[in-house]
């Protein structure tokens, strides 16, 4: 039978949302009906569209909670999501229920905030999840395979008390390994 959950994640620069708009792509060509969706707070290259940062996009809903979501995905065969570290702790059941409803649900997101910490609903998604691709980038450091995203402000480290939440690209954030990864201030 059809419907299942499918986590597309990793740090930074290693091309979440490429794939995202890949796998919408194949399915489009295939016919299928599909609804992609974006919390509104990620406003970096359009309000409505998904975009990544090379610059590859897809016509998108811009909304504000996971509520919003299950309104307007209508009758939907696919069910995209991008930037789901964002959304409220609701967005796991309405994953969840779109599943159980034969729907197809992809969603994109961040497994690890700036500090290095889990961010926000995606461990859960994880585990919900049939199937789950973690993605590389390269550390700007050393070169080696990175899964961290580390935050800079002007140039430093960010602190590890610093705020979660901070819309950005390339000017405040780059991928990084485990190693090179610094955030000052961390106790652990
Ligand atoms: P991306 O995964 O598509 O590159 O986008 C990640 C977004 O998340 C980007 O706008 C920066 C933001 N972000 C935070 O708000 N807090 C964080 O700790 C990190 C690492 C990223
Ligand atoms: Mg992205
Ligand atoms: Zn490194």
């Amino acid at each position: 039978r059809e419907g299942w959950l499918e986590v597309i994640t990793g740090c930074m620069f290693a091309g979440k949302t490429e794939e995202l708009i890949r796998r919408i792509n194949v399915l489009q060509f295939a016919g299928k009906k599909v609804v992609v969706f974006k919390p509104k707070i990620d406003d970096r290259y359009s309000k409505d569209q998904v975009v990544s940062h090379c610059g590859k996009c897809i016509e998108s809903f811009a909304v504000s909670s996971s509520k919003e979501i299950l309104k307007l995905a209508g009758d939907a065969e696919v069910i995209a999501i991008d930037e789901v570290q964002f959304f409220d702790e609701g967005i796991i059941e309405v994953c969840n229920s779109f599943a159980d409803q034969g729907r197809r649900v992809m969603a994109a997101g961040l497994d690890l905030d700036f500090r290095g910490e889990p961010f926000g609903v995606m461990p859960s998604l994880m585990t919900y999840a049939e199937f789950v691709t973690k993605l590389t980038a390269v550390c700007m450091r050393c070169g080696a395979p990175a899964t961290r995203t580390q935050r800079l402000v002007d140039g430093h480290p960010a602190r590890y008390d610093d705020p979660i939440i901070q819309v950005g690209a390339s000017e405040s954030y780059e991928a990084r390994c485990r190693h090179c990864h610094e955030v000052p201030g961390r106790t652990l």
